[in-house]
């Protein structure tokens, strides 16, 4: 049996090690708009991430064309041997993965809306695809349906491709993505700290120390 892996969606190196020292993060998925935020010259920051991390680690191709896609996205393969290639689910990135999946480089297909986009991005080898769920709520449609429709098509046709749950933005994403059997969750530091929370277990907490004690008196 496998375990669903936990990825922290972050550029920010000061939660990704909190995280890790809370023993719970088997890899970290960044994107233009997260790598940006950091301040940080993008392989900079990728590399600082490499030395907390021994996991797949997810930087994203800016290229819009198959042979740019794939000269950026083997330097950026080149730089540590987990890095894992994420590039845009567009023509022109099934052909750049086919490419990479031929060299033997991961991917991670990203920007995935609906289960027969990511049957394509299986097809061309991807080694993770990334639904979206936030976003597709944004819109009023429900992601994590995006999520059972790849799960029932991969095992339909025994897909390797990893179902990565992205843009989660609540513990009922994660929840769900248990559930459902995705592969990996990636989630902000905030959702993965969102999901130890109970009020039960804080009341009760309070409750056991107040009663040792009054025990002890
Ligand atoms: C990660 O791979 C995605 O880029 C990220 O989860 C998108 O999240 P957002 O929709 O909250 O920006």
């Amino acid at each position: 049996m496998l375990n669903m892996k936990i990825f922290i969606d972050s550029g920010n190196t000061d939660e990704i090690r909190e995280a890790h020292d809370m023993g719970l993060v088997d890899g970290v998925t960044t994107n233009p708009t997260l790598a940006s935020k950091s301040g940080k010259v993008f392989k900079d920051l990728i590399m600082e991430i490499t030395t907390i991390i021994d996991g797949p680690i997810s930087a994203e191709v800016v290229s819009l064309t198959a042979p740019e896609m794939i000269a950026e996205g083997e330097a950026i393969a080149a730089w540590h041997k987990n890095i894992v290639v994420k590039v845009p689910l567009i023509a022109e990135g099934l052909k750049a993965v086919k490419h990479f999946t031929e060299k033997g480089i991961k991917t991670n297909v990203t920007l995935c809306f609906t289960g027969s986009q990511a049957l394509l991005a299986a097809k061309a080898g991807a080694t993770y695809i990334s639904p979206f769920v936030g976003r597709l709520d944004d819109i009023s449609t429900e992601g994590m349906q995006v999520i059972r429709d790849i799960r029932v098509i991969y095992d339909n046709y025994g897909y390797e491709t990893q179902i990565l749950t992205a843009s989660a933005r609540s513990p009922m994403h994660f929840l769900e993505a248990a559930r459902i059997g995705s592969d990996v969750i990636t989630a902000p530091f905030a959702v993965i700290k969102q999901l130890l929370k109970h009020p039960l277990t804080d009341s009760g907490l309070k409750q056991f120390l107040a009663d040792w004690e009054k025990a002890k008196k």
